[in-house]
């Protein structure tokens, strides 16, 4: 039976795996977070991409993997190329969805929300090229909003305040009217951010990959509607300690029944 390996930096890939697990109930899977290196938007590259390799390879190879996603954007701009070198299964990444927004937006100014490193990267710089030369773009790169996604994620709680004083000094009193959430951990604020910014409309791919992911599985062969039946394994990797493990858990079963926890 298929089984992915969804990667991520910390808990913004469940806002991914979250679309996946809708479209395909039954796939089984195996979540890792390099939590040890979190935020990866303040990393060097060469850094991250020597880490992302190697533990994507590590977990494929000890825990059967047929499909990788990438569901970080800030890894999937840069390491992408690398990893597709070294595993021969399928890897989909995630990259922001800045050619839906452009083609959605009537005022043609759009923000990019990521990490201070995915904003700086050559792979935005050829997507604006490719899919929004017609619109202004806002570049906005903010760890700390990646911090507070975190947060959030462990308590439930969101400190407005903080996410208004990173935000408005790009949104307030703009014409911004599509903004992708180019950072996996920001649909986890996207009930939050809507409510301050409701002229704004939030663009993220987490549809896009399930829908690539169902795509995949299927060129492989395997029976999507048996896929869907099926009962699910799901597995829970770190790469370090996490001191709230018990908030952690109880905010990791309303996305799956995580049946095992281990450090990779
Ligand atoms: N969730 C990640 C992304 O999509 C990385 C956040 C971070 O670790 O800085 O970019």
């Amino acid at each position: 039976m298929a089984k992915a390996l969804i990667f991520d930096s910390g808990v913004g890939g469940f806002s991914i795996f979250q679309h996946i697990r809708q479209a395909v109930p039954g796939l089984d899977s195996c979540y890792l977070m390099d939590n040890q290196l979190f935020p990866y938007g303040i990393q060097p590259d060469n850094v991250l991409i020597e880490r992302i390799v190697a533990l994507c390879l590590q977990a494929c190879r000890e825990h059967d993997i047929q499909i990788v996603v990438i569901a970080c954007n800030t890894a999937s701009t840069l390491a992408l190329p690398s990893l597709r070198e070294v595993l021969t299964i399928p890897v989909i990444g995630v990259v922001p969805a800045l050619k839906t927004a452009a083609s959605l937006s009537r005022s043609k100014d759009i923000a990019l929300l990521a990490t201070p490193a995915t904003i700086h990267r050559a792979y935005i710089d050829n997507l604006i090229q490719d899919h929004g030369q017609d619109c202004h773009v806002t570049r906005i790169g903010s760890s700390e909003l990646v911090k507070l996604a975190e947060q959030h994620w462990f308590t439930g709680h969101i400190e407005r305040s903080a996410l208004e004083n990173i935000l408005s000094p790009f949104l307030a009193h703009s014409t911004i009217d599509q903004m992708v959430l180019g950072c996996t951990h920001f649909p986890l604020l996207s009930k939050h951010i809507a409510e301050l910014y409701p002229e704004i409309n939030l663009v993220d791919s987490g549809e896009a990959i399930a829908r690539r992911l169902c795509f995949i599985l299927q060129q492989q062969g395997y029976d999507l509607a048996q896929l869907k039946q099926r009962k699910a394994h799901h597995q829970l990797l770190c790469s370090a300690a996490i001191s709230n493990k018990q908030d952690f858990l109880r905010a990791c079963q309303h996305i799956a029944p995580y049946q095992s926890f281990n450090i990779i």
